[in-house]
């Protein structure tokens, strides 16, 4: 499975989140990889290749994550559109239990990857679409970072939320403060949910970008 990352051209990075330094396996230069792995499904949804990058997004629930530590040890933890997975790594570091999850099987590839080279043994990798979930039991925390960027994506998530959150369950999301976030968020307290935001500075490739974080609970 592993040979996959072959296919693309890759290099290592290192992400300090608190004290601890991840070792990320990721896609180099991946704008190169925006038109060829674009494509329409039959319903007419586009899928784009954003797993190809990391996001600034990524690393501040990751931190948070890293923040909230021994809370969320034991804790059954699924991560929606993981890409190369920081958040869940950190997550499982922490001693939760970890099912990742992404539409894309080559995100998942690098996902496990990642995951192994920074220790990970026990953990769980699912193609999912959130548009077609196929869980049998609800979880108690469910990660999500950068993925509301679309408005088609809300109704599929907050569903997701909906059916796959334990009723005390929370769900952390992040996203790089996007002009359309408010939307899912007025959406989120319509299907009877509520919500904390708090924000954060992230700097990724000497560039800073405000990222805010969520925590969302049923009413
Ligand atoms: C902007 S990227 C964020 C990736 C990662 N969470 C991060 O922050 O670096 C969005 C992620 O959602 C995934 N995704 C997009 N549409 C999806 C869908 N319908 N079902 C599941 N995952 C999807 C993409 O493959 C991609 O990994």
């Amino acid at each position: 499975m592993n040979n996959l990352l072959f296919d693309y051209p890759i290099t290592d990075t290192k992400i300090q989140i608190g004290d601890r330094q991840i070792k990320l396996t990721i896609v180099d230069d991946p704008d190169r990889f925006l038109d060829t792995l674009s494509r329409e499904d039959c319903d007419g949804r586009l899928y784009l290749p954003y797993w190809t990058y990391l996001w600034e997004s990524a690393i501040g629930l990751a931190r948070h994550v890293s923040e909230l530590g021994n809370t969320i040890a034991g804790q059954r933890i699924l991560e929606i559109g993981c890409g190369f997975g920081l958040a869940g790594i950190v997550a499982s570091q922490v001693g939760a239990e970890v099912v990742f999850s992404d539409f894309e099987y080559d995100a998942i590839v690098f996902a496990k990857h990642n995951a192994q080279q920074n220790g990970m043994r026990s953990a769980d990798y699912v193609q999912m679409d959130w548009n077609t979930p196929c869980f049998q039991s609800q979880f108690d925390v469910i990660l999500a970072s950068d993925v509301i960027y679309e408005e088609q994506n809300w109704h599929p998530v907050i569903d997701l939320l909906k059916n796959y959150l334990k009723p005390d369950g929370i769900a952390l999301f992040s996203e790089p403060n996007r002009k359309n976030a408010g939307g899912f968020f007025k959406d989120i307290r319509k299907n009877g949910f509520t919500f904390e935001k708090s924000t954060c500075v992230v700097t990724l490739d000497n560039k800073e970008r405000q990222v805010n974080l969520y925590t969302i609970q049923r009413n």
